[in-house]
């Protein structure tokens, strides 16, 4: 019996495809300018994804890592809440629809699921792609654009990944409220830049006072710990190269990792982790150092040495975002 693919491996195939037509020389340039535009002044007015090319070369670039880091901030999420699956989900700002394929990639089954974008090209692709994964086969895919005039229909959940960065102080605000007022579940994504984390720490702010409770990644709902400016909390998520990645940014390292901030939070009961390792564990001859954020005393570093006998042996195999302690039993999600 041959092992059933992944959302992950079936996206990879679609995005290779997605190239196929596309001379390799005219890719890279897409990526070029895309990446400049990323880096001069944003917020825009308009769509910086303006035609095919522009999208799919985002696609081919960009989605990968922006998957890949939503696949793993709905993966801690879905641990504190394992009893929980969304029976709706709402992409807002969803461009090719990265965050959808994580969705189903962290949880199985078919919802009711909308894309909402200002970039008609983003979505016409994403629609394409998406018809490679059955679970995202009624998925609508509608233009909207992020302002004080948008409204969500409710929904289980809504993601928000990478658009925070591109959106005006005022129209930040008004999409956090917009998908507080709509939904039981909200996860929204950044960079893992200083700016990032704090446009993620006035969202979780935000959301914190509309009543919601934080899931992951903070094991509490009080105030961030972290001094703003001197530090900042993200994440890590390998991202599997590809040609156009290599053709890019030159090397021939078969991975890169994608670095992001993020928050899930719920307006129902959440089992957040009681720590979460926020920094890449260091291991010493016979020592694992684990830098935690707890809920008391916040930070604190903690050393794991041979003595502790079988926690030992899982600070050796923890990893950078992973609860603390590992969680014993995992349940069976829904
Ligand atoms: C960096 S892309 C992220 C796309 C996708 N969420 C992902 O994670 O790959 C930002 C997306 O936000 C959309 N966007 C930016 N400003 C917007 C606005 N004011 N209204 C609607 N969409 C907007 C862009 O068109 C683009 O698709």
């Amino acid at each position: 019996m041959t092992a059933p693919v992944s959302p992950a491996e079936t996206l990879r195939t679609a995005l290779t495809s997605l190239l196929d037509g596309l001379p390799a020389r005219q890719a890279g340039q897409a990526v070029e300018r895309l990446i400049a535009s990323y880096r001069g002044a944003t917020p825009t007015h308009t769509p910086i994804l303006r035609d095919r090319a522009d999208v799919a070369a985002y696609a081919a670039y960009r989605m990968p890592a922006t998957f890949e880091a939503v696949h793993a901030a709905l993966e801690a999420f879905a641990d504190a809440v394992p009893d929980w699956a969304p029976a709706g989900h709402t992409d807002v700002g969803g461009g090719t629809g990265a965050a959808t394929w994580a969705v189903t990639a962290t949880w199985d089954g078919e919802r009711p699921v909308t894309v909402l974008d200002w970039a008609e090209p983003a979505l016409s692709l994403g629609r394409d792609i998406a018809t490679a994964n059955p679970a995202l086969r009624d998925a609508r895919w509608q233009r909207a654009k992020i302002g004080s005039a948008l409204t969500l229909d409710p929904t289980d959940l809504v993601t928000v990944s990478y658009v925070l960065n591109e959106l005006t102080a005022p129209d930040r605000t008004a999409l956090v409220d917009a998908a507080a007022a709509a939904a039981q579940a909200l996860v929204i994504v950044e960079p893992g830049t200083p700016d990032g984390y704090a446009r993620v720490i006035e969202a979780r702010d935000r959301l914190i006072a509309a009543g919601f409770q934080v899931a992951a990644p903070c094991p509490h709902s009080a105030a961030c710990p972290i001094v703003p400016g001197e530090d900042w909390c993200h994440f890590s998520a390998r991202v599997s190269r590809s040609s156009l990645h290599r053709q890019v940014k030159g090397g021939s390292l078969a991975y890169e990792d994608e670095k992001f901030s993020y928050v899930a939070a719920a307006r129902f009961p959440v089992d957040p982790a009681p720590a979460r390792v926020v920094r890449k564990p260091q291991i010493r001859k016979g020592q694992v150092l684990l830098d935690l954020c707890e809920t008391e005393p916040g930070l604190r570093r903690t050393t794991v040495s041979k003595r502790h006998g079988a926690l030992y042996k899982e600070a050796r195999d923890a990893n950078w975002g992973d609860a603390w302690p590992p969680p014993s039993d995992e349940p069976p999600r829904t």
